[in-house]
């Protein structure tokens, strides 16, 4: 399963996890049902939204005896987040908060999180776990090429490494030429950057006549997007290293909420015990049991600044149970979100299917694009896929082309117009990628 330099997880490691690493299911339940009684509380008592939202449903936090109890009590949405921009959805006094950071958001007012001392420690723990789990080890050098500023991406692994007592280079993302630069120079184990601009990262080392699998990077620790396996493969095949699944939400915390184990590398462990999961359906907003697939709802255990009570995160997973940790569940890497979904003539499709299909060949090496245009009354996709630089002699595309269409018309069930383009022709992203470019008509 591990591929790469996998070396350090080796042997003894389950000495270093934190006691709560190592508790039993039971033991995290117990503390999860003591934490939430009094976060369920901590956000009626502070935040005037939280006790209109409980009235209203007729759950009073006292009401909270047992963790199935938690469905008694009305979600939280974007919209709710949005309504009390910027700081009413906090639970302390505004000078009690020692850190702000937002999301940026496609459309209106950004969303507003705030951390006090206690929280910004919980998150480091966290996040220093997070990078544990992933083979980092103190001593360490980190490159982390998460954007630094509001986004959580910069500041959230920074903080969690240097817990950890790793030696930071706080890169942040962009200046590709000088990312391989500092990466050859310095020669950090780990890097921690979103899946889309790592490829970004691959393409500099080959446009530089390096070789990537020469590189001293040993661990990544990817996420903020939605990625897939095939992708995984890819990015550990060309650096020789070993990539592990990151995920978390502003909202929620930042990044360390959930991480996956470098020695499973089966989905993402959820740190359950200060993040409590539920999955749901996203149409009646029944919670469906652990196995089962829905939208993930997310409540904080021990949040002092920013609770969030059921918080719909609008991300589509299901729960199994723990492995390399087994008293915490994990959840399946995210295939995407409900609003990410193309509804293509009644078939409903994801970005990361396409990208699954398209690093199924060995030409398209992940970058793609996807273009929804309306003719009369149909909407049709197409497809902008970069051919490798290793196979492009600009021969053959049409063929390649027809098999990538028919391929994804037999696995996806949707028909579409493939187009081959030249390497390094589609726009990379710093952080988040941006695959899908609608150009159907408004309403
Ligand atoms: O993206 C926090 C983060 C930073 C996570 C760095 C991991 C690494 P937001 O900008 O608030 O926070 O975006 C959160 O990004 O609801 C998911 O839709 C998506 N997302 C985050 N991690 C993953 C992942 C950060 N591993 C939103 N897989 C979330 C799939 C992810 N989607």
């Amino acid at each position: 399963m591990a591929q790469g330099k996998l070396r350090a997880t080796q042997g003894g490691y389950r000495a270093e996890l934190d006691e709560t690493e190592r508790a039993s299911r039971d033991q995290i339940m117990a503390l999860q049902q003591k934490r939430l009684a009094w976060s369920l509380k901590h956000a009626y008592d502070n935040v005037a939204h939280y006790r209109k939202a409980f009235d209203a449903a007729g759950a009073h936090p006292s009401d909270f005896r047992q963790l199935s109890d938690l469905a008694k009590f009305p979600f939280t949405t974007k919209l709710d987040l949005r309504d009390n921009y910027p700081f009413k959805m906090f639970a302390v006094p505004r000078e009690n908060l020692v850190r702000i950071h937002a999301s940026s958001g496609t459309t209106g007012k950004p969303i507003v999180v705030g951390y006090t001392r206690a929280d910004i420690g919980v998150w480091s723990e966290v996040m220093a776990r997070s990078i544990r789990a992933a083979g980092g080890r103190r001593g360490m050098i980190i490159h982390n090429a998460y954007g630094y500023g509001l986004f959580t991406g910069g500041l959230g692994v920074h903080y969690g490494a240097e817990q950890l007592g790793c030696t930071v280079v706080p890169i942040s993302g962009g200046m590709t030429e000088r990312q391989v630069q500092l990466i050859n120079d310095f020669r950090p184990d780990i890097i921690t950057v979103t899946p889309s601009y790592m490829l970004a990262i691959l393409d500099e080392f080959k446009r530089q006549g390096l070789d990537p699998r020469k590189s001293s990077l040993r661990f990544g620790i990817f996420g903020a997007e939605p990625w897939t396996n095939a992708m995984r493969s890819e990015i550990e095949q060309a650096f020789d290293m070993d990539a592990t699944d990151i995920y978390g939400l502003s909202e929620v915390m930042g990044p360390g909420v959930a991480q996956e184990c470098v020695e499973t590398k089966d989905g993402l462990h959820v740190w359950e015990d200060h993040f409590y999961p539920e999955i749901i359906d996203p149409d009646t907003g029944e919670v469906l049991p652990d196995g089962e697939k829905g939208e993930l709802v997310f409540t904080s255990l021990t949040k002092e600044a920013f609770p969030v009570i059921r918080y719909r995160t609008r991300d589509l997973t299901r729960l199994l149970p723990g492995t390399a940790r087994p008293g915490m569940r994990r959840m399946e890497k995210v295939t995407g979100r409900s609003d990410d979904m193309i509804i293509l003539r009644g078939v409903n499709v994801f970005p990361t299917q396409i990208e699954e299909v398209l690093l199924a060949t060995d030409w398209c090496g992940g970058h793609f694009i996807i273009e929804l245009t309306r003719e009369g009354r149909m909407d049709e996709m197409a497809i902008l896929a970069e051919a490798r630089h290793e196979h492009w002699d600009g021969s053959g595309l049409a063929v390649h082309a027809e098999k990538v269409s028919d391929l994804i018309k037999n696995t996806i069930g949707i028909s579409t117009a493939v187009r081959i383009v030249a390497p390094d022709t589609l726009e990379r992203s710093l952080g988040k990628a941006k695959r899908v470019y609608d150009r159907r008509p408004k309403g």
